[in-house]
């Protein structure tokens, strides 16, 4: 194998035109200690110099990768990459193209690939942007902080459709719901454009179903517009708290110590799940002081409350 003790790096570039990921990667000789900014073990056209020198922030992908034969494009500066999984007699080897298997990851494990449950993107790794990546510590917890949104943001959904029922028939519930899965999704999507503002990247997770009407009916039995609130306003603590430690870590002195941030989460996020906080704890609160024999009124009263 020629290509054997190589350090690879790989990147994915989003080509605009064709709407295509396209993972490109590199390959640079390690017989020194891995020196990421090393220039790749290729001829590069200057232009692409620099970018390719850029590859130095990325982490070459494990062994179980398998190996890699790459070529150059001096157009797009990028390299794109067959991914070998050699065979346990190393005869044979099975070539995984990347440019065809977009962003699924693939395991070589014994002369076959196979494809990993989580989709991810092929290698940890992707085009620097430089430009704009300016310290950017807290990639995963914003990665963790959009799929939450958007998992809670489902829930509110799922919770919004039941209200709807004819059977449950609280219209106001419902339209509330449907404005805490609007907030979480544009939120979600606020933070997206954040990390990719500053250089990071997003991976999107598997949503959970929702609970289903039936178990809803039974679990929110006889108070089921407050016992829906209950729930609703337990996920946004469970958001708000984390926001509220990736605020802190943020804050905290040293190298993740990230102002920008703080004050993205500050001015996003912080101020309006307060609000929200306030305001569920608020109609939960209400209707919490009805008694049974009254509760039904009360229920009526806050939800056309809620479409006001
Ligand atoms: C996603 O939401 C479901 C409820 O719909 C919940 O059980 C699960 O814990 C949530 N996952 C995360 C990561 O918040
Ligand atoms: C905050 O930092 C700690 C320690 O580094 C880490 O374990 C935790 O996941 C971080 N939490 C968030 C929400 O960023």
């Amino acid at each position: 194998m020629t290509n054997r003790g190589f350090v690879l790096f790989c990147v994915l570039k989003m080509s605009l035109h064709t709407g295509v990921l396209l993972i490109l990667m590199v390959t640079i000789s390690s017989i020194q200690p891995t020196d990421y900014s090393r220039d790749a073990n290729v001829e590069i056209s200057s232009r692409c110099q620099k970018r390719v020198k850029r590859c130095g922030q990325f982490k070459p992908p494990k062994p179980e990768m398998g190996e890699m034969s790459c070529s150059f494009s001096a157009r797009t500066c990028g390299f794109a990459c067959d991914l070998i999984c050699p065979t346990p007699e190393g005869k044979t080897a099975l070539v995984l193209n990347q440019k065809r298997h977009g962003r699924d990851m693939y395991l070589c494990t014994a002369g076959n690939w196979k494809r990993r449950e989580t989709p991810q993107t092929f290698c940890k790794a992707q085009w620097p942007v430089k430009e704009v990546r300016q310290n950017l510590h807290h990639v995963e917890n914003l990665n963790g902080l959009v799929n939450k949104l958007l998992n809670t943001s489902y829930f509110y959904l799922g919770m919004a459709s039941f209200y709807e029922r004819a059977d449950v028939a609280l219209p106001g519930f419902s339209k509330l719901m449907t404005d805490l899965w609007s907030a979480d999704q544009s939120h979600a999507r606020d933070l997206m454009s954040y990390v990719n503002k500053r250089g990071g990247y997003i991976t999107l997770y598997d949503i959970p179903r929702t609970p289903s009407h039936e178990v809803l009916l039974l679990k929110l039995s006889s108070r089921i517009g407050q016992a829906g609130v209950e729930m609703a306003l337990q996920a946004a603590r469970e958001v708000n708290e984390q926001v509220l430690e990736l605020h802190k870590n943020a804050t905290l002195p040293g190298d993740s110590n990230d102002p920008h941030l703080k004050h993205a989460l500050e001015d996003g996020l912080l101020s309006s799940k307060v609000e929200l906080i306030k305001k569920l704890a608020d109609v939960d609160r209400r209707l919490h002081a009805f008694p049974e024999e009254d509760y039904a009124v009360g229920e009526y009263v806050l939800d056309q409350e809620q479409l006001g």
